[in-house]
């Protein structure tokens, strides 16, 4: 790229007689009328331009290998239409007005006259993603140099563990040329990336390191580099070693579950030293990380404009063609969307738990659950990833018989439940039903005392039968509920924390490669241009009301089999309590008043003076 005379056609030419890669002149691609307008002086416009440039994007788009084109691209919008869906590097002829129009004069004959060199330098933008080399030497020179620019790799992942090899995988499969990084540590972790890099064929080009400087300056400029490595600690290490060699203008991304605030600070620091920072919330698991993830990334317009294009590239698609990766916003907002993410799961994955647990209280085995379990997939509007693979689960059996029966009831987890309900708690929300499922898994880590009570309560959970229309009905009332909720937690941490957050793209974003992907979440996604209050749409009150004797007939036959359920209980309380309209309140105020003189409204005037009885005189 470059203005008119910089050099494109003799450089790419030699480009391509040193790489063996089919050189394109972009000017062939000009309509007559552009050649003739150029020809009689007249610049052209953006209108004239992008037809134009398409036409080069559309070209490259049906090769199937890499070609060198010579086109000027002089504005950023231009590059982006022609580096649209194609993996593109691009190399900025760089010269002074003097040298080239020095050049122009005594080049030959060419549609573009000298005059209009200014008009091009006045044109030019040069944004990041421009590679300057210097053409004020040898064509041999300029051509190495370019070479040299080239083998950088585009994009460096940091940490070979699960996700980071399988992130890294997706990106050399989609095209781009990757460096991978593992640090050593002696006896330990030795050779991590160079053993990777020999073990996948799609890593055939790839560089691997165990040495960070040199894993950076493999990295073509503006550098891109994802952190893949545990949050906490880990991440503000491998940051303070990024932070000597890089250089303004690269971005560093960290795709690992971070807490939004530590991703706050991260960026703020990094933006002093003119670093670009992404704060990427990652969601699919393993499998999502290999062939498509939901990906929740914020940051500035420029970062994004670096990292987008490639976090768009390796993210999951919908059943819509719709892809699962949109800029959410700025500083922690992306890690903040996937900690919320992570509490619609811990409450998705309880609600279908107790549901198992109830059928399995009716007297049904796993074949029988997993039956009924399908019966309810088959249906508009109750397919999910996470009933899907209970459905498998339910299903798998070794020789010595299911091993869901063998497995220990004791839920672990990572924190992420954990943060939602901390921050739900600094925010002031209702977030009962994530903090449900986040306390049975604290419940069924004290098995030990379970099992002592059980035995001196000889407690038993009685047989009971249970209508499956009615079952069904609760656990889809009970998922809205969990949804609506999730979503109005996003809702007061955007008014919090003043983040532009758009719940209809957040919504798209979990409708593929998630953890959270279902029928429901398509819903939530239409409803959400609409609305942004969920529970007052039409249809969802319709629905809420008519499974809301279905929800409690369950939750009353679960109870009274003495069966713990938790997180159907919450949702069924959320829907009480977030449709009385006069609630018992007024008596916590009163006691507040009595014993601390913290003082009261009155209902008639909530936005008045405060008011203090002194009960016991009275
Ligand atoms: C995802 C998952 C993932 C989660 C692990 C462990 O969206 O891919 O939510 O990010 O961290 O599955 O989660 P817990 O240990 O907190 O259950």
């Amino acid at each position: 790229m470059g203005v008119s005379g910089c050099g494109k056609t003799t450089i790419g030419k030699q480009l391509s007689a040193v790489l063996k890669i089919p050189f394109f002149d972009g000017d062939d691609f000009h309509s007559e009328a552009n050649v003739t307008k150029m020809a009689s002086g007249t610049p052209l416009t953006d209108e004239d331009r992008l037809p134009w440039l398409a036409s080069i994007n559309t070209f490259a788009k049906q090769q199937a290998s890499s070609v060198i084109i010579a086109c000027s691209a002089l504005k950023k919008k231009y590059r982006s239409c022609l580096s649209q869906d194609v993996h593109s590097r691009f190399i900025w002829l760089d010269g002074s007005f003097e040298l080239i129009h020095k050049r122009m004069k005594s080049r030959d004959p060419h549609f573009m006259p000298p005059a209009l060199l200014q008009s091009q330098f006045d044109t030019l933008e040069i944004s990041a993603e421009c590679v300057p080399i210097n053409i004020d030497q040898s064509t041999e020179k300029i051509t190495t140099e370019i070479v040299k620019a080239i083998n950088k790799k585009d994009i460096g992942i940091i940490g070979m563990g699960v996700m980071g090899k399988n992130l890294a995988r997706n990106m050399a499969r989609k095209g781009l040329a990757v460096s991978l990084y593992n640090r050593r540590v002696e006896g330990k972790e030795e050779n991590i990336a160079a053993d990777i890099a020999q073990q996948y064929p799609e890593f055939e080009s790839a560089a691997a390191f165990e040495d960070l400087p040199a894993f950076v300056e493999s990295l073509a400029i503006p550098r891109k580099i994802l952190i893949m490595v545990p949050a906490g600690a880990a991440v503000n290490q491998v940051i303070d070693q990024l932070k000597t060699t890089c250089q303004k203008g690269d971005v560093i991304i960290d795709g690992g579950n971070s807490f939004f605030r530590d991703t706050e600070t991260r960026y703020t620091a990094l933006q002093k030293l003119g670093i670009e920072f992404v704060g990427v919330g990652v969601s699919g698991g393993e499998a999502g990380a290999l062939d498509g993830p939901a990906i929740m990334p914020a940051c500035s317009e420029e970062a994004y404009a670096q990292v987008g294009p490639i976090l768009e590239h390796i993210a999951a698609k919908n059943s819509l063609g719709q892809i699962c990766c949109q800029h959410i916003g700025t500083g922690g907002s992306g890690h903040f969307v996937k900690m919320i993410h992570n509490g619609i799961e811990y409450a998705e994955m309880q609600i279908i738990a107790e549901t198992y647990d109830i059928l399995k209280a009716t007297g049904k085995n796993n074949l029988d659950i997993a039956a009924v379990f399908d019966s309810w997939l088959a249906e508009q509007g109750y397919g999910s990833y996470l009933l899907e693979i209970t459905t498998k689960i339910l299903r798998t059996k070794d020789e010595e018989g299911y091993i869901l029966d063998r497995i220990l009831d004791q839920a672990s987890n990572k924190g992420t439940g954990a943060r939602t309900s901390i921050e739900g708690i600094q925010l002031g929300i209702p977030f009962n039903i994530i903090s449900s499922a986040l306390h049975a898994r604290f419940m069924s880590s004290v098995k030990a005392q379970r099992q002592k009570v059980n035995a001196q309560f000889n407690t038993t959970i009685n047989k009971f039968s249970i209508d499956l229309h009615n079952l069904k009905e609760a656990y889809h009332s009970a998922r809205l509920l969990n949804h609506i909720q999730g979503f109005e937690y996003l809702k007061a941490a955007a008014r919090q924390y003043k983040w532009e957050l758009d719940l209809s793209t957040i919504a798209q974003i979990w409708t593929g490669g998630c953890i959270i992907r279902s029928d429901m979440m398509f819903e939530m996604r239409e409803l959400l241009q609409q609305t942004d209050n969920i529970i007052l749409d039409d249809s969802i009150t319709l629905q809420l009301i008519q499974t809301k004797e279905q929800l409690v007939q369950v939750c009353t036959k679960a109870i009274q089999a003495e069966l713990p359920i938790p997180t159907l209980t919450a949702c069924l309380n959320y829907l009480h309590g977030i449709t009385q309209a006069r609630s018992s309140a007024n008596l916590i105020q009163a006691q507040r008043d009595f014993f601390g003189a913290h003082t009261y409204k009155l209902t008639e005037d909530p936005t008045g003076p405060s008011h203090h009885t002194n009960w016991e005189t009275l």
